[in-house]
């Protein structure tokens, strides 16, 4: 990557995410556009995820790795231990390595730290540096994770929440666009914890990222720029997907799974331009063992090629025979290079549990959706690909909480025929042009990008 020779050499940032692909990802990303104005940039990884992961060969950013209360490949026993364990190990771990930077050539001037782990701006404090909070999901399920903290979206029963969410600058919602937690921690208090706890010390931070782009969700971008100074950095889609703009993109990612991608792109290129369904739900969903074999059947009488992300613990979910009977018509494999696979033109239509990044990558290479949500904010990013960005249908769920094979086959059919998907497709065009612009030079995420580095430079002379 040709890096501008400017102050902003001199100046280093860290970037701090949770260690979980889906917050990784973005942070990574916005890692690359910052060191692309020529910032020094540090992404930080922990002890507990170094075994596993996958970084790219030669890149723009630094990586580095600090002790977070687990020793390579040691697993917690729940999230709930990890968390307590990560929280009480990995301030002091952050302190030491900026300590260890202010000796260098290059100091740390501020360290930009997942939404979702507030407690690093008292390290930032603490050590004499800026901070700034990266929002990892959409600003329409902040603004509601943000009315549920001040007690004005109480909903407690489905039946209480019918049609009656109205909330200033976001669409009616029902209960089911809602995100899970909003009806309470279920079985998850220590993820329940940490998604509220980023409006903890919101007022304090020095900047606020989120991972979205103008026009997009313009009227809750407003709303929210009208209590804090957000500022859109997104969608953080690797520049050789968008605007290739960015010269050493090509090793883009830094991966805790190992893509099956010869096969898969392989499978792609012998396939005709968009009759492929490609489906995944993500790096952590789990379904179940019912809705796994009506997915599975619903595949196979839709009749039309698949390639589907079954991560290795799921697999042993798929109906018995599944993969030999459907071998002439699908590819199962457990990690795939998304990116690619969605850029590649046989594919015609995305199966998605709609976790932001998808959602975004999606929308950023236009390619329509059939959502499946799963849990936490997914269901509301199902909401708008569905009925305020008209990317996509959302499947209908029964009784029991199941989709079935038949709606499965059903939603197929409707984004694979293009007559009938034709307004979807051209919508998922104008998004993929609105999401370049963005973050092509001179657009409304690139200047806010801008912004940061030319006031970090200037602070710091
Ligand atoms: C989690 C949450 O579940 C999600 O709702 C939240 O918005 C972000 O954190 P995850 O469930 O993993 O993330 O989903 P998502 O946000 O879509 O992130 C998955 C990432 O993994 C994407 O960037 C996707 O490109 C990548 N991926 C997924 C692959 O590279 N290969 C795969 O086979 C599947």
């Amino acid at each position: 990557m040709e890096k501008k020779q400017t102050a902003a050499t001199e100046s280093h940032v860290l970037v701090f995410p949770l260690p979980i692909q889906g917050h990784i990802n973005p942070m990574l990303q916005f890692s690359k556009r910052l060191a692309s104005k020529g910032l020094k940039v540090t992404l930080v990884t922990s002890t507990s995820i170094a075994h596993s992961m996958r970084a790219p060969h030669e890149s723009a950013i630094n990586v580095e790795t600090i002790f977070d209360g687990f020793q390579e490949g040691e697993r917690a026993a729940s999230p709930d231990e990890f968390l307590k364990r990560y929280k009480a190990t990995v301030p002091q771990s952050l302190a030491e390595l900026i300590e260890k930077h202010g000796s260098s050539p290059y100091p740390v001037k501020c360290i930009i730290y997942d939404s979702v782990l507030p407690w690093v701006l008292d390290v930032a404090r603490n050590t004499g540096i800026s901070g700034a909070s990266f929002f990892t999901q959409s600003c329409a399920v902040s603004v509601l994770y943000y009315h549920e903290i001040q007690g004005s979206l109480k909903v407690s029963s489905e039946a209480e929440a019918v049609g009656v969410v109205s909330l200033p600058s976001l669409p009616e919602l029902e209960f089911n666009d809602l995100p899970s937690f909003v009806n309470g921690a279920g079985s998850y208090p220590a993820i329940y914890d940490l998604v509220f706890s980023r409006f903890s010390n919101i007022d304090d931070a020095d900047w606020l990222f989120w991972n979205t782009f103008n026009g997009l969700e313009e009227e809750v971008v407003n709303w929210m720029a009208s209590k804090w100074p957000i500022k859109p950095i997104g969608p953080t889609i690797p520049s050789m997907f968008l605007d290739k703009r960015l010269e050493d993109d090509k090793e883009y990612g830094l991966s805790l799974f190992k893509p099956n991608s010869d096969a898969c792109m392989e499978w792609l290129d012998s396939k005709e331009p968009d009759s492929v369904v490609y489906v995944s739900f993500g790096s952590l969903a789990a379904l179940g063992e019912v809705q796994m074999a009506e997915l599975a059947w619903g595949l196979k009488r839709s009749n039309t090629s698949f390639l589907w992300v079954v991560r290795e613990p799921e697999k042993e979910k798929l109906p018995n025979n599944f993969i030999e009977e459907t071998k002439e018509m699908g590819l199962v494999v457990t990690w795939s290079p998304q990116l690619e696979v969605l850029a590649h033109k046989s594919v015609g239509c995305f199966i998605t549990h709609c976790g932001w990044n998808s959602t975004l990558e999606a929308l950023s290479l236009g390619v329509p959706m059939v959502a499946m949500p799963q849990w936490t904010d997914q269901p509301t990013n199902a909401k708008f690909v569905s009925d305020i960005w008209k990317v996509g249908i959302r499947v209908k769920v029964d009784e029991e909480g199941i989709v079935t094979q038949k709606e499965i086959e059903r939603c197929i059919r409707e984004v694979m025929e293009r007559e009938i998907s034709n307004e979807m497709v051209k919508n998922s065009e104008k998004w993929k042009k609105l999401a370049c612009m963005a973050v092509d030079d001179g657009g409304s995420s690139d200047k806010n990008i801008e912004e940061f580095v030319t006031k970090l430079v200037c602070n710091s002379n």
